[in-house]
Order: structure tokens, then C-alpha cells, then sequence
């Protein structure tokens, strides 16, 4: 019997995924550290449950053993990815996560000749980022073949969750990242500015090391790749501003305490929020003087993550991802993102 695994089950963007997994009648087990909130819903869902944590690499080989495939929704992936991804290629289990940080990405494609070795899928990144940007990429290089350059952002409505505010916050001293002739490079946080029509009229952005930055080049081959996202003038001024303050944000004692804030404060949007908001995905591949461009117009972030995430998942299970690291147009091409309902791309 093929069996797959929720690690972080939980989580707010876990948990979401678990219940429409359940709603459409798959039986994933659920798995997280804290054994009290791994029993509570999977007693909710009928699921098995399996609690333990990442720090005893037996013991998470123990739990991945009798599994096909985990999908990994504990983040910041930074201090997950490493433990379940060794584990992984030690039990032959395919590895999935919804992460969109750059480090991870890159560290999980430094595993790629073990995993084609172990004959494993590793393929990070299959939420909301990098699922659409990755196949917006990928038809970008199609329509033009030739492009040397990608600039590519989203303006999203709706929010954001605790882990993404937590993940947000632990980036905070590491400024911006954008990849220049093939490598990733370090900027200064909002380095570069400029309006972009999302499909919504002209907007302001601003350069953010979202995970494309990674992902876009082992996708497309493309060296040159900026990534922008819409934001107030007077939050870009506060990033500008934060240059000078990154190196104290940075600090362990500072962290905690913004990691506690975000605990506090942050629930992340509720279901009518997520059904009444979409997000707005804008594309640019040049070559030259020539450049094309191409829009995606999706559900909320968190909603098309579920979608992505399930998506990926069923078609791993099914056998269709190829070996070792993957991003996903690279596993399933640019289509992928057009077959989730309530997709639209468009073409300039
Ligand atoms: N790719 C995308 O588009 C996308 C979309 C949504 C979320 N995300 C990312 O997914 C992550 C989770 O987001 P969320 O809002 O669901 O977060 P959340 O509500 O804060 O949940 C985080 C989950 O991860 C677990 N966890 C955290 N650190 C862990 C560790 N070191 N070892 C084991 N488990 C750990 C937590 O367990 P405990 O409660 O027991 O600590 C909890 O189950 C974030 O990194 C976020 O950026 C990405």
C-alpha cells in the first residue's frame, strides 16, 4: 500500500493541506514534534499519527522507513530540510516541501547526484512559491529561447501566516538576493524599485530574494534573474532604512523576540479571506532589445499552496517526477500551474 506523510502536520499551512487531503479522500500520516497537537487532529481526521522531532537522524529513518513519500511543512526549512532529506535518501522515501528559501533550495540541489543514486525525487518549493513562478519561468523560456535575463514578482492579497512572517524574520539579516551571470548574489535589502502592471495597473516593487532566485536558473538556464515584490513606498523606505540595522536583526537574542511577536500576533487569514483574495503574478524574459512578457492570475497563496502541494504529491505518488532534485516545471513543465483551477496566464 502506497503511504505518504504530513511532517508539521499542524502548522497553519500544514493543517490546511492535511483537512483537504482528507476532504478528498487520501489518508496521509500526520507527523509533527509536539506529540499533543499531532494527536488532537489526526484524532479529528482519522489519520495515523506519528510524533517525534528532527534531532535523531535513527529515529526519523525509523518513521520514513514504511513511507512512499514525505511531504515536509515544518519551516523555517532551514532547520528542517537537512535531517529529512538524509533521512529520505537513507529509506528510498521521495521528499517534498514548501519551502521558498533560497539557501534550502540550493543546499537540496547539492544532494541531487545521491538522490538519482538512491533513486529519490527531491523537490523542494511546491507551494505557492515557487510552483507558479517556476512554471511562469519555464514558459517565459519557451516563447524566448535565447533570453539572458528574468525579472519576475507578484503583488498578493490576503496576508500571511506565522511561519511565513517566522521565516521572513529569520531572513532579516541576510539583506537581498538577486543572480548575476549564473551566480546568486548579495544585495542590499529593496535594491532596485521600479512600477510593474501585474495585470492590476502600475505598482510599485521592490527586489526581494524570494526562492526563484534559485529555482529560475535550474529551470531555465537563465544567469540573470531579479525578483519583485509589490509593496507600500513607506514599507520599501523601512527596508531601505533596515539596511543599516541588519546586522543587529541578525542577532539570536533579536530573533526570539520577533519569533515571539509573530506567535502573538500573527493567526494568518481565515477562510473567507482566502476565498475572497487572489494573487497576481507578473513575468519578464529579455534577450536584447527583445522581451516577452506573461501574467498568471491565481487563488490566494495559501489556497494555491494547498492545491500545488496536493497536486505535486499525487503526481509523485503516481510515479510521474523524475530522480533527483527537481523544482517543479522542471518535474512536470509549465502547465502544471495552468491545470490548478482558478489559473490564468496571458501573454503579452
Ligand atoms: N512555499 C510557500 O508558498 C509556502 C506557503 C505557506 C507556508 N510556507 C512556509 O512553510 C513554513 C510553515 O508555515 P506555517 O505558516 O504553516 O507555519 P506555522 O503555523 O508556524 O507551523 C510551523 C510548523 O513547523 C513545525 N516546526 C517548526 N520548526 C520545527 C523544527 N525545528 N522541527 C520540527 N518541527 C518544526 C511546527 O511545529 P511546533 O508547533 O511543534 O513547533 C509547526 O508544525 C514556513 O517556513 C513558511 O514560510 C511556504
Amino acid at each position: 500500500m502506497t503511504q505518504w506523510l504530513i511532517y508539521g502536520a499542524y502548522g497553519y499551512t500544514g493543517e490546511l493541506i492535511a483537512r483537504e487531503a482528507v476532504d478528498r479522500g487520501k489518508t496521509p500520516i500526520l507527523a509533527g514534534r509536539t506529540e499533543s497537537k499531532v494527536t488532537a487532529l489526526s484524532d479529528e481526521l482519522g489519520c495515523e499519527a506519528r510524533a517525534f522531532d528532527l534531532s535523531d537522524e535513527v529515529v526519523v529513518e525509523a518513521n520514513l522507513d514504511d513511507v512512499d513519500l514525505v511531504l515536509n511543512c515544518a519551516g523555517p526549512f532551514a532547520e528542517t530540510y537537512e535531517p529529512m532529506v538524509e533521512a529520505a535518501l537513507s529509506t528510498g522515501t521521495d521528499y517534498l516541501d514548501i519551502t521558498g528559501e533560497i539557501g534550502v533550495f540550493e543546499a537540496i540541489a547539492g544532494y541531487d547526484g545521491q538522490a538519482t543514486d538512491a533513486d529519490v525525487t527531491l523537490l523542494p518549493g511546491v507551494g505557492f512559491d515557487v510552483v507558479p513562478t517556476d512554471c511562469l519561468a519555464a514558459h517565459l523560456a519557451e516563447r524566448l529561447p535565447e533570453a539572458d535575463s528574468l525579472a519576475m514578482g507578484f503583488r498578493a492579497e490576503g496576508g500571511f501566516s506565522p511561519g511565513t512572517m517566522k521565516t521572513a524574520v529569520s531572513g532579516l539579516g541576510d539583506g537581498g538576493m538577486v543572480r548575476e551571470n549564473g551566480r546568486i548574489t548579495s544585495v542590499p535589502a529593496a535594491h532596485r524599485t521600479r512600477e510593474i502592471d501585474f495585470g492590476t495597473g502600475p505598482t510599485t516593487a521592490t527586489t526581494f530574494p524570494w526562492g526563484d532566485v534559485s529555482t529560475a536558473y535550474h529551470t531555465t538556464g537563465i544567469g540573470n534573474i531579479e525578483f519583485y515584490l509589490a509593496l507600500p513606498k513607506s514599507t520599501i523606505d523601512r527596508m531601505r532604512y533596515q539596511r543599516y540595522l541588519a546586522p543587529v536583526l541578525g542577532l539570536g537574542p533579536v530573533q526570539s523576540l520577533l519569533r515571539t511577536l509573530v506567535d502573538r500576533r500573527v493567526d494568518g487569514p481565515d477562510e473567507q479571506t482566502r476565498k475572497e483574495t487572489r494573487a497576481y503574478i507578473w513575468g519578464e524574459a529579455s534577450a536584447g532589445t527583445e522581451t516577452v512578457v506573461s501574467r498568471l492570475e491565481t487563488p490566494n497563496t495559501y489556497t494555491l499552496t494547498v492545491e500545488t502541494a496536493l497536486e505535486t504529491v499525487e503526481r509523485t505518488l503516481d510515479g510521474a517526477a523524475p530522480t533527483g532534485f527537481q523544482t517543479p516545471a522542471g518535474a512536470f513543465g509549465p502547465d502544471l500551474i495552468t491545470d490548478v483551477e482558478g489559473v490564468e496566464r496571458t501573454d503579452e
